[in-house]
């Protein structure tokens, strides 16, 4: 089976083209980035424009690449969510009209469970049952992975999501859009130990997270200070900690409450060398392993949407011909693969 697959539901336009036999067959990505730059954040109605704009010639690439013509496709999966809802609405009517065209099924993939199921693509995937950490610019989210659909919330955050605690203290610091990557990249440079800043819900049982904090203690730490370089890094460096420290002690907490032993880390953060360092180290030390999707598909892609998209399709699922799309949808509300037994 071979599948067509395309993602817009924030500032990334992509497509790619995924088969069970011979893996992943072409990935193409355009990414918004220098359209939202000078606005500081994205911008939803150019978003939306813009994946008007790039996402046909974009699947025409990946089709291209994969050497496949429409006639070999088995069916077009699509992120019908969560996200910016102009934004998703024009992948969805490009995705739905391509496949009532070519005479296929279609189906609306869930944002969050393309980034879970990202590491699937690796050469050691990781096994079922596992934990997933899920940290991107709008979620921050532990799970119970039983299998693909079946997925039990342990935790998430109240309020900011770990990458956009990353997103804001780089805007505090005066850093570029997007900000977190920016951040880390400072974060090496800085010295630990001149700032602290506080490990939010640490010390309380449970596997809540909430970062909205560290933004009110960064702009504590450099109001009416004259920043020179080396304290911007200094700060950036302590953001990090507080943020990868939380990170790593409410995994290592999971890991043990569920007492299973495959920790997956996605979305966006998971990309964060600090954070990938130190859960290394906690795993060691309580003997869980770790899987990462790779770098390039820890952010948003359609190579994700594809391996969630391929699985639901062999299951014999797909949508009706209604274009699908929701800027928000619960994780728990998805079907499992197959019904029980
Ligand atoms: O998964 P993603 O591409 O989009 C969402 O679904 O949200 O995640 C984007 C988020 C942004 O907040 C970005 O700043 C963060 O991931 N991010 C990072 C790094 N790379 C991306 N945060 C920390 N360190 C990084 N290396
Ligand atoms: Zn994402």
């Amino acid at each position: 089976m071979r599948i067509l697959a395309i993602e817009s539901s924030c500032d990334e336009s992509a497509a790619a083209v995924l088969d069970t036999a011979g893996g992943l067959l072409s990935h193409e990505l355009y990414s918004q980035v220098e359209l939202h730059r000078v606005y500081g954040g994205v911008v939803p109605e150019l978003a939306s424009r813009d994946h008007v704009r790039r996402l046909l010639p974009l699947v025409r690439e990946a089709l291209k690449r994969a050497g496949t013509q429409p006639q070999a496709l088995d069916g077009v999966a699509y992120t019908a969510g969560p996200g910016l809802i102009g934004a998703l609405l024009t992948g969805a009517a490009l995705a739905r009209s391509l496949a009532q065209a070519w005479g296929i099924p279609a189906i609306g993939v869930h944002h969050l469970e393309g980034h879970l199921l990202a590491p699937l693509l690796e050469p050691d995937p990781p096994p079922f049952p596992h934990v997933a950490l899920l940290v991107s610019g709008g979620h921050t989210i532990l799970i119970e992975v039983q299998a693909i659909g079946e997925y039990t919330l342990l935790g998430e955050t109240r309020d900011d999501a770990a990458g956009e605690a990353f997103d804001k203290t780089a805007k505090l610091l005066g850093l570029p859009y997007p900000g977190g990557p920016e951040l880390a990249r400072l974060a090496d440079a800085g010295r630990g130990g001149v700032f602290s800043f506080p490990r939010p819900m640490l010390d309380r049982p449970g596997l809540e997270f909430s970062f909205s904090g560290l933004k009110t203690a960064v702009l504590h730490a450099v109001q009416g200070r004259e920043m020179t370089d080396t304290l911007r890094s200094d700060v950036a460096h302590a953001v990090q900690e507080a943020i990868v420290e939380t990170l790593v002690a409410k995994a290592s907490r999971a890991m043990d409450s569920t007492g299973l032993d495959a920790l997956v880390v996605s979305g966006g953060v998971s990309a964060n060398r600090a954070l990938r360092v130190r859960m290394a180290e906690a795993a060691a030390r309580n003997g869980f392993r770790v899987f990462y999707p790779r770098v390039e598909f820890c952010t948003d892609n359609a190579a994700m949407i594809a391996v969630a998209g391929l699985a639901r399709l062999r299951a014999g699922q797909h949508d009706s011909l209604a274009i699908l799309a929701r800027a928000q949808w619960p994780l728990e509300s998805l079907p499992p693969l197959a019904p029980p037994l």
